[in-house]
């Protein structure tokens, strides 16, 4: 029988090691909003598989919603300024919000995302983001739950893309200048 997803590029963290890193955060927002209701904000599309992690292993009143935001110019040349292309359903007044990211790199997403967020008067944001490619920030912004830290790589898998490819991978990787010219 044929191998249903081939490993592309680099294996960073495998499908057990994202369990048990989501489980470990997981406790930790349990303990924090312990008799709380949280609602977890997916960001479209690479959060989705980091959501579903999330939201399965934890035990707080839980409500999920999705938002999407998308930046001018390709992902290298990014002009910084960032559109919502999709708007949540939730009212957020007075509402723990969790954003969950698959990626924070120069951080100009979040920031935005942040700021425009907080004039909904929520009770609380927070981010829980699955990835931490913390040498490519430009601003003050720190995710409050982090899943793995990355280097400067290109990651797919695992819900990230490239060139909307390999959102599928059951597990993280990341690209090569070799992977690429194979692709
Ligand atoms: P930021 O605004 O520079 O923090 O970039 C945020 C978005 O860029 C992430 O949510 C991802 O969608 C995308 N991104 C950043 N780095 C990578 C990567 O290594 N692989 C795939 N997508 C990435
Ligand atoms: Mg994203």
């Amino acid at each position: 029988m044929a191998v249903k997803k081939e490993k592309i590029g680099t294996v960073l963290h495998t499908q057990s090691e994202i369990t048990k890193r989501a489980k470990e955060i997981c406790a930790q927002i349990d303990k924090e909003f312990e008799g709380e209701e949280v609602i977890l904000l997916g960001t479209l599309k690479g959060s989705i598989m980091w959501m579903v992690e999330i939201m399965k292993h934890l035990s707080v009143d839980t409500k999920i919603d999705f938002i999407s935001a998308s930046s001018y110019g390709s992902s290298t040349t990014s002009s910084g300024v960032v559109k919502i292309t999709y708007e949540p359903q939730t009212n957020m007044y007075n509402k723990n919000i969790i954003i969950i990211e698959d990626i924070v790199d120069t951080g100009n997403t979040l920031k935005y995302l942040i700021g425009k967020l907080n004039e909904r008067g929520p009770k609380s944001i927070k981010v829980c983001t699955m990835l931490d490619k913390k040498a490519r920030r430009t601003n003050d912004i720190k995710p409050d739950y982090i899943g793995f830290d990355v280097d400067d790589l290109f990651i797919v898998g695992y819900g990230l893309d490239y060139d909307q490819k390999f959102r599928d991978l059951p597990y993280i990787s990341y690209l090569d200048e070799d992977d690429v010219e194979s692709i």
